[in-house]
């Protein structure tokens, strides 16, 4: 069974693709988060876990659901990320933490590079890079579901001492620090479609007089900022006239 979190479709698609090759079964993580789903899974093959990389390592929210989410059947645990970056980290330790600390059997993470959506943060790539970015990407996916298939574990990737130190003691200090909604804004371009509430997997939005306000429980998956049709919000300053980047099918 393959479960998914993703804010702007990079991990929607690996995911996607990953099913169809293994003719397996498709959880979207954002839908369950959202409905405050804590349910029970039964499936006999491999748990495949699929998501952005999050300040180098499994978003916090993804780690939290699978602790709280019961997995019944097999055990297998692979994780596939997508990064925008150049590395991983140290991101594979601490998804077999969790799967020691959850009975599950860690086989292996591997992370992917697909365009930077981060757009509170960098910049993301032209359209053309980004097609690019996609194109190399697949038959990597598509090799990665062989081996699921095969029951092959993902083999591990080396760990720099700087990766060790951003998956480790700086991840929880860069998600104190920086991944808050504070920084957001609406314009007048605002047309009140409600996309962007609809989106927001914490369900951290709602709509007043029409626009959308942020209730400080949000994890920066660009979600709202890079789905919004009209461009009508921004990170600080920090995003203005940048491109958004969105490939998220709802
Ligand atoms: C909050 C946040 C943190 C991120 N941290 C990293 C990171 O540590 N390393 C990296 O390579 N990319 C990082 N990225 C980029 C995303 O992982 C990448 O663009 C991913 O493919 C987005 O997937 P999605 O479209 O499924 O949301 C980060 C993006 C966000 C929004
Ligand atoms: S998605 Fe954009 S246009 Fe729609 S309500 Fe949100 S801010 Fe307004
Ligand atoms: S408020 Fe926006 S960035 Fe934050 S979690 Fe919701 S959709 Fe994602």
């Amino acid at each position: 069974m393959i479960f998914y979190f993703s804010g702007t479709g990079n991990s929607q698609l690996a995911a996607r693709q990953i099913a169809a090759e293994l003719d397996d079964k498709l959880v979207f993580i954002n839908q369950c988060l959202k409905k405050g789903e804590k349910g029970t899974f039964h499936s006999e093959r491999a748990l495949v876990f699929v998501a952005p990389i999050y300040a180098w390592r499994v978003p916090k929210l993804v780690e939290r659901w699978i602790r709280e989410t019961k997995f019944e059947g097999g055990r297998d645990a692979y994780f596939v990320l997508t990064r925008g970056g150049s590395t991983q980290g140290n991101a594979g330790a601490y998804a077999a933490k969790l799967c020691e600390e959850t009975g599950l059997t860690y086989r292996g993470l591997v992370s992917v590079q697909m365009p930077e959506n981060y757009i509170a943060l960098s910049a993301a790539p032209s359209e053309r890079e980004c097609a690019a970015m996609i194109a190399r990407a697949r038959p990597i996916f598509a090799d990665l579901a062989r081996q699921i298939g095969r029951g092959e574990p993902f083999s591990k990737a080396p760990v720099s001492l700087i990766g060790r130190f951003l998956s480790g003691p700086f991840n929880p200090l860069y998600y104190r620090f920086y991944i808050k909604d504070r920084g957001f804004t609406v314009s007048d371009a605002c047309v009140s479609c409600g996309k962007c509430v609809r989106r927001c997997p914490l369900n951290n939005i709602e709509l007043a007089d029409g626009k959308p306000v942020w209730k400080g429980s949000c994890t920066h998956c660009m979600a709202c900022i890079c789905g919004c049709p009209t461009e009508a919000i921004e990170y600080k300053s920090i995003s203005k006239g940048k491109r958004r980047y969105d490939i998220l099918e709802e």
